[in-house]
Protein backbone atom coordinates (compact mmCIF):
# COMPACT_ATOMS: atom_id res chain seq x y z
CA UNK A 1 0.00 0.00 0.00
CA UNK A 2 1.35 3.37 -0.89
CA UNK A 3 0.41 7.21 -1.21
CA UNK A 4 1.21 9.88 -2.84
CA UNK A 5 3.68 11.88 -2.49
CA UNK A 6 5.68 15.02 -2.87
CA UNK A 7 9.20 14.74 -4.20
CA UNK A 8 11.57 17.57 -4.86
CA UNK A 9 15.01 17.30 -6.98
CA UNK A 10 17.29 20.57 -6.90
CA UNK A 11 21.10 20.36 -8.05
CA UNK A 12 23.01 22.75 -10.19
CA UNK A 13 22.59 23.46 -13.95
CA UNK A 14 22.50 20.80 -16.55
CA UNK A 15 22.59 18.35 -13.53
CA UNK A 16 19.49 15.93 -15.34
CA UNK A 17 16.91 16.92 -12.79
CA UNK A 18 14.30 17.97 -15.70
CA UNK A 19 15.23 14.04 -17.23
CA UNK A 20 14.79 12.44 -13.81
CA UNK A 21 12.03 14.36 -12.72
CA UNK A 22 10.17 14.18 -16.28
CA UNK A 23 10.48 10.16 -15.90
CA UNK A 24 9.68 9.32 -12.41
CA UNK A 25 6.66 11.46 -13.23
CA UNK A 26 5.48 9.50 -16.09
CA UNK A 27 6.87 5.89 -14.01
CA UNK A 28 4.57 6.39 -10.79
CA UNK A 29 1.87 8.56 -12.78
CA UNK A 30 2.47 11.95 -10.62
CA UNK A 31 2.25 15.39 -12.41
CA UNK A 32 5.74 16.90 -12.97
CA UNK A 33 6.60 20.55 -12.86
CA UNK A 34 9.54 22.31 -14.21
CA UNK A 35 10.06 25.53 -12.05
CA UNK A 36 12.86 26.45 -13.77
CA UNK A 37 10.76 27.40 -16.82
CA UNK A 38 8.68 29.73 -14.91
CA UNK A 39 11.87 31.61 -13.98
CA UNK A 40 12.45 31.69 -17.59
CA UNK A 41 9.36 32.73 -18.95
CA UNK A 42 9.28 35.58 -16.23
CA UNK A 43 12.57 36.22 -17.73
CA UNK A 44 11.55 36.57 -21.59
CA UNK A 45 8.19 38.62 -20.00
CA UNK A 46 10.58 40.84 -18.57
CA UNK A 47 12.72 41.30 -21.91
CA UNK A 48 9.99 41.80 -24.00
CA UNK A 49 8.23 44.32 -22.10
CA UNK A 50 11.85 46.11 -21.16
CA UNK A 51 11.54 45.50 -17.19
CA UNK A 52 14.26 47.19 -15.87
CA UNK A 53 13.96 44.44 -12.90
CA UNK A 54 16.40 46.70 -10.56
CA UNK A 55 13.38 48.84 -9.95
CA UNK A 56 11.48 47.27 -7.37
CA UNK A 57 8.10 49.31 -8.53
CA UNK A 58 8.68 47.93 -12.49
CA UNK A 59 9.31 44.34 -10.73
CA UNK A 60 6.03 44.42 -9.28
CA UNK A 61 3.85 45.54 -11.76
CA UNK A 62 5.13 43.82 -14.20
CA UNK A 63 4.40 41.22 -12.13
CA UNK A 64 0.57 41.18 -12.01
CA UNK A 65 0.54 41.07 -15.88
CA UNK A 66 2.09 37.58 -15.83
CA UNK A 67 -0.28 34.20 -16.13
CA UNK A 68 1.94 30.78 -16.00
CA UNK A 69 0.37 27.52 -16.63
CA UNK A 70 1.69 24.81 -17.76
CA UNK A 71 -0.42 22.54 -20.41
CA UNK A 72 0.42 18.99 -22.10
CA UNK A 73 1.45 18.38 -25.55
CA UNK A 74 -1.07 16.85 -27.36
CA UNK A 75 1.53 14.74 -28.97
CA UNK A 76 4.34 13.71 -26.55
CA UNK A 77 1.94 14.19 -23.64
CA UNK A 78 4.96 16.33 -21.89
CA UNK A 79 3.61 19.26 -19.73
CA UNK A 80 4.95 22.97 -21.54
CA UNK A 81 5.82 26.28 -20.48
CA UNK A 82 2.11 29.14 -21.29
CA UNK A 83 3.42 32.70 -20.48
CA UNK A 84 -0.01 34.78 -21.11
CA UNK A 85 -1.50 31.88 -22.88
CA UNK A 86 1.56 31.83 -25.34
CA UNK A 87 3.28 28.91 -25.75
CA UNK A 88 7.05 29.36 -24.78
CA UNK A 89 8.62 25.98 -24.35
CA UNK A 90 10.23 26.38 -26.95
CA UNK A 91 12.00 29.95 -26.63
CA UNK A 92 12.58 30.07 -23.33
CA UNK A 93 15.00 26.90 -23.53
CA UNK A 94 17.36 30.27 -25.56
CA UNK A 95 20.52 30.84 -24.65
CA UNK A 96 19.62 34.87 -24.34
CA UNK A 97 17.27 33.83 -21.76
CA UNK A 98 19.89 31.70 -19.94
CA UNK A 99 22.04 34.64 -19.82
CA UNK A 100 19.66 36.70 -17.52
CA UNK A 101 17.11 34.13 -16.07
CA UNK A 102 19.87 33.78 -12.91
CA UNK A 103 19.57 37.50 -12.11
CA UNK A 104 15.67 37.57 -12.00
CA UNK A 105 15.46 34.28 -10.12
CA UNK A 106 17.21 36.13 -7.36
CA UNK A 107 14.84 39.10 -7.14
CA UNK A 108 12.52 38.39 -3.73
CA UNK A 109 9.35 39.14 -5.26
CA UNK A 110 10.00 37.20 -8.43
CA UNK A 111 11.21 34.58 -6.22
CA UNK A 112 7.54 35.04 -3.73
CA UNK A 113 5.11 35.07 -6.92
CA UNK A 114 6.76 31.65 -8.31
CA UNK A 115 7.03 29.90 -4.94
CA UNK A 116 3.95 30.77 -4.11
CA UNK A 117 2.04 28.97 -7.30
CA UNK A 118 4.61 26.39 -6.83
CA UNK A 119 3.23 25.26 -3.31
CA UNK A 120 -0.21 25.51 -4.62
CA UNK A 121 0.93 22.76 -7.35
CA UNK A 122 1.63 20.53 -4.50
CA UNK A 123 -1.85 20.74 -2.58
CA UNK A 124 -2.86 17.59 -3.92
CA UNK A 125 0.53 15.77 -3.88
CA UNK A 126 1.23 13.20 -6.16
CA UNK A 127 4.15 15.73 -7.92
CA UNK A 128 7.49 15.67 -8.81
CA UNK A 129 8.91 19.35 -9.11
CA UNK A 130 12.36 20.17 -9.71
CA UNK A 131 14.39 23.31 -9.21
CA UNK A 132 16.91 24.78 -7.00
CA UNK A 133 14.77 25.49 -3.90
CA UNK A 134 12.47 22.89 -3.95
CA UNK A 135 13.39 20.77 -1.16
CA UNK A 136 14.16 24.00 0.76
CA UNK A 137 11.91 26.49 0.83
CA UNK A 138 9.06 25.28 -2.17
CA UNK A 139 8.29 21.95 -0.35
CA UNK A 140 10.67 21.80 2.90
CA UNK A 141 8.21 19.11 4.08
CA UNK A 142 8.64 17.01 0.56
CA UNK A 143 8.50 12.97 1.70
CA UNK A 144 11.38 12.82 -0.95
CA UNK A 145 14.43 15.11 -1.84
CA UNK A 146 16.71 14.75 -4.30
CA UNK A 147 19.87 16.66 -4.70
CA UNK A 148 21.52 15.70 -7.88
CA UNK A 149 24.99 16.35 -9.15
CA UNK A 150 27.35 15.85 -12.15
CA UNK A 151 31.01 16.02 -13.38
CA UNK A 152 31.51 19.51 -14.35
CA UNK A 153 32.60 18.63 -17.89
CA UNK A 154 30.02 16.48 -18.20
CA UNK A 155 28.02 18.71 -17.74
CA UNK A 156 29.03 21.59 -19.87
CA UNK A 157 29.04 18.83 -22.45
CA UNK A 158 25.34 17.84 -21.99
CA UNK A 159 23.79 21.84 -22.46
CA UNK A 160 26.71 22.21 -25.41
CA UNK A 161 24.80 19.20 -27.00
CA UNK A 162 21.37 21.00 -26.52
CA UNK A 163 21.94 24.50 -27.66
CA UNK A 164 24.29 22.90 -30.22
CA UNK A 165 20.93 21.12 -32.27
CA UNK A 166 19.15 24.85 -32.51
CA UNK A 167 22.07 27.35 -32.52
CA UNK A 168 25.18 25.33 -34.59
CA UNK A 169 27.28 28.88 -33.75
CA UNK A 170 27.29 28.35 -30.27
CA UNK A 171 30.76 27.39 -28.76
CA UNK A 172 31.47 25.34 -25.90
CA UNK A 173 33.33 28.07 -24.06
CA UNK A 174 30.35 30.46 -23.73
CA UNK A 175 28.05 27.45 -22.76
CA UNK A 176 30.75 26.36 -19.78
CA UNK A 177 30.63 30.25 -18.79
CA UNK A 178 26.48 30.35 -18.84
CA UNK A 179 26.70 27.58 -16.96
CA UNK A 180 29.55 28.71 -14.21
CA UNK A 181 27.83 32.11 -13.69
CA UNK A 182 24.30 30.91 -13.01
CA UNK A 183 25.92 28.02 -10.34
CA UNK A 184 27.66 31.22 -8.91
CA UNK A 185 24.37 33.33 -9.35
CA UNK A 186 22.07 30.59 -7.97
CA UNK A 187 24.03 29.60 -4.94
CA UNK A 188 25.14 33.04 -3.69
CA UNK A 189 21.92 34.85 -3.87
CA UNK A 190 20.37 36.17 -0.61
CA UNK A 191 17.01 34.26 -1.11
CA UNK A 192 16.50 30.53 -1.00
CA UNK A 193 20.26 30.04 -2.70
CA UNK A 194 20.54 26.86 -4.34
CA UNK A 195 21.34 24.19 -1.33
CA UNK A 196 21.29 20.83 -0.20
CA UNK A 197 18.69 19.70 1.83
CA UNK A 198 19.92 18.44 5.12
CA UNK A 199 17.50 15.37 4.30
CA UNK A 200 18.09 15.35 0.86
CA UNK A 201 19.77 12.05 -1.17
CA UNK A 202 22.58 12.80 -3.13
CA UNK A 203 22.53 11.27 -6.77
CA UNK A 204 26.05 11.72 -8.44
CA UNK A 205 24.75 10.53 -12.20
CA UNK A 206 28.26 11.20 -14.30
CA UNK A 207 28.90 7.77 -14.38
CA UNK A 208 24.95 6.76 -14.33
CA UNK A 209 22.70 5.94 -17.50
CA UNK A 210 19.37 7.52 -17.75
CA UNK A 211 17.70 4.24 -17.30
CA UNK A 212 20.10 3.30 -13.87
CA UNK A 213 19.53 7.16 -12.22
CA UNK A 214 15.56 6.48 -12.87
CA UNK A 215 15.64 2.65 -11.31
CA UNK A 216 17.76 4.28 -8.22
CA UNK A 217 15.39 7.21 -7.72
CA UNK A 218 11.79 5.22 -8.07
CA UNK A 219 13.32 2.73 -5.15
CA UNK A 220 13.75 6.13 -3.42
CA UNK A 221 10.12 7.20 -3.85
CA UNK A 222 8.67 3.77 -3.53
CA UNK A 223 10.15 3.42 -0.30
CA UNK A 224 8.74 6.67 1.14
CA UNK A 225 5.92 6.25 -0.53
CA UNK A 226 5.06 3.35 1.14
CA UNK A 227 6.40 4.84 5.12
CA UNK A 228 4.03 7.85 4.37
CA UNK A 229 1.38 5.63 4.10
O1 LIG B 1 16.50 24.58 -14.28
P1 LIG B 1 16.79 25.71 -15.24
O2 LIG B 1 18.19 25.75 -15.75
O3 LIG B 1 15.79 25.78 -16.34
O4 LIG B 1 16.57 27.02 -14.36
C1 LIG B 1 16.73 28.30 -14.91
C2 LIG B 1 17.17 29.27 -13.83
O5 LIG B 1 16.10 29.49 -12.92
C3 LIG B 1 18.36 28.82 -13.01
O6 LIG B 1 19.54 29.47 -13.45
C4 LIG B 1 18.04 29.25 -11.62
C5 LIG B 1 16.59 29.56 -11.59
N1 LIG B 1 15.81 28.67 -10.74
C6 LIG B 1 15.69 29.00 -9.43
O7 LIG B 1 16.28 29.97 -8.98
N2 LIG B 1 14.90 28.26 -8.61
C7 LIG B 1 14.27 27.19 -9.08
N3 LIG B 1 13.49 26.48 -8.26
C8 LIG B 1 14.41 26.81 -10.43
C9 LIG B 1 15.22 27.57 -11.24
Amino acid sequence: MSQKIIIAIDGYSSCGKSTLARQLAKELNYIYIDSGAMYRAITLYFLRNHIDWTDEAQVQEALQQIVLEFHPNSNTGQSEMYLNGENVEYVIRDLVIAEKVSEVAAIKEVREFAVHQQQLMGVKKGIVMDGRDIGTTVFPQAELKIFMTADNAIRVERRFKELYAKNPNITIEEVKNNLELRDYIDSHRDVSPLRKADDAVVIDNSDLTPEEQLRLAKELAMKQAIQSY
